[in-house]
């Protein structure tokens, strides 16, 4: 996968927000092409391709693929249903928006929530993990809920860790992988995960509307188990169906052809390359922004998502007003802060097809909206001679 088959045009606008993300050309097209029958040969051979090309961004050889028509929070509500039981307790990591959405969601199907929260711009450490586990009865904890990458803040856990810890208490662990799968790696057989859940929208570069789910086979204990109302999300029927390549209900077919082309890039690039790709792309725009003298969100680059960047909005300086001029004079389109971080950050995505000269662009692009409004005045190109060097040094 070159440059030029990801190359946003520099007169079309730069979607910098961290999903969607923009969608290479091949992708577009792929979606475009006439439907066929779900329920016939072409289907279930896509279905086999496509499961066989998740297989390692997963990293599982024998756990369950599964695909709905959804958004991540539909499959993040799939998981609560066909894992636990009304008045189950979960232990949920929250890290940020998202790790709060998760609770709710758990919450809102009657469980009883320990939220594990850290300020945000930090991460869940294996230290305060395992004291949490080790002072309450495992037998007590139907599962834990972990965020790989908190797209709020640009936070990603450490889940080699983490994933192993939560296993030696014996308990079950669902992680929510949505901004993270496809630029940041996934050993679930590894690492002990039972459940991912992730979408089709952000390093996967395809259109929103593709809900992936991958279940380990130990977790289907659980699905068996667990009482809470499932209908559309059970998982039993998905597997059932796709024991001969089918879905129960009638797939998202043109986001099926999309995702297909996506796996035959990854493919091409290589998975290591394409992951070692997002974490050049972050070291480039975290060191874009630091040298316009701005102040990042996470502190730590041990835990500095290789998807996304958050920068505080310095003081002084509009933070809404720099996000409009960046969007109506440059066509570049970045996002704001959600939650308490509200109008505090500005919020780069650098995951899936966004190049790196795009990433130049819009760099180039926030300097200039920066000096006008007279927070800045370094020379013309500070941020992205800097992006360039760290380009160079990266590994
Ligand atoms: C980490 C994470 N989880 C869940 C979601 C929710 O996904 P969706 O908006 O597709 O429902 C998002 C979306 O940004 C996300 O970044």
């Amino acid at each position: 996968m070159t440059d030029a088959e990801f190359l946003v045009p520099p007169e079309d606008e730069l979607l910098l927000i961290p999903g969607p993300t923009p969608v290479p050309r091949a992708l577009r097209l792929a979606a475009a092409r006439p439907l066929i029958n779900h329920r016939g040969p072409k289907f279930t051979s896509m279905y086999r391709q496509i499961e066989a090309g998740l297989r390692p961004l997963f990293g599982t050889e024998n756990g369950t693929i599964l695909i709905f028509p959804a958004s991540g929070t539909g499959v993040m509500e799939s998981a609560i249903v066909n894992l636990f039981s009304p008045g189950d307790r979960v232990v949920v990591g929250v890290m940020g928006e998202f790790g709060h959405r998760f609770a709710e969601i758990a919450r809102a199907f009657g469980l009883q929530v320990e939220e594990l929260a850290v300020p945000w711009g930090t991460a869940i450490t294996p230290e305060l993990l395992r004291s949490y586990l080790a002072s309450h009865d495992p037998a007590s904890i139907a599962g834990v809920i972990l965020t790989q990458n908190e797209t709020s803040t640009g936070v990603t856990l450490d889940l080699a860790t983490l994933g192993p810890q939560v296993k030696e208490f014996g308990l079950l662990l669902v992680v929510d992988a949505v901004s993270a799968f496809g630029g940041i790696p996934m050993q679930m057989d590894a690492w002990g995960v039972d459940v991912v859940v992730t979408a089709s929208q952000k390093a996967l570069m395809c259109p929103p509307g593709l809900g992936l789910v991958a279940v380990s086979q130990s977790a289907w204990a659980a699905v068996e188990k667990a009482k809470l109302p499932r209908y559309y999300w059970d998982f039993r029927a998905a597997r059932k169906f796709g024991e001969r390549g089918e879905t129960p209900y009638t797939p998202a077919v043109s986001l099926w052809f999309a995702l297909k082309e996506a796996l035959a890039l990854i493919n091409a690039t290589g998975l290591d390359a394409t992951y070692a790709s997002h974490r050049r792309r972050a070291a480039m725009v975290r060191a874009g922004l630091r040298a316009l003298g701005l102040e990042l969100l996470v502190k730590d680059e041990r835990i500095a998502s290789p998807t996304v960047t958050a920068v505080l909005v310095p003081a002084g300086v509009d933070g809404s007003k720099v996000l409009a001029r960046l969007r109506d004079e440059k066509k570049v389109v970045a996002a704001g802060g959600q939650g308490q971080l509200k109008g505090k950050i500005w919020r780069f995505a650098h995951m899936g097809a966004i190049d790196e000269a795009s990433l130049l662009r819009a760099l180039n692009a926030l300097e200039e909206i920066l000096r006008e409004e007279g927070y800045t005045t370094v020379p013309t190109g500070t941020a992205a001679k800097a992006a360039q060097e760290a380009a160079a040094t990266a590994d």
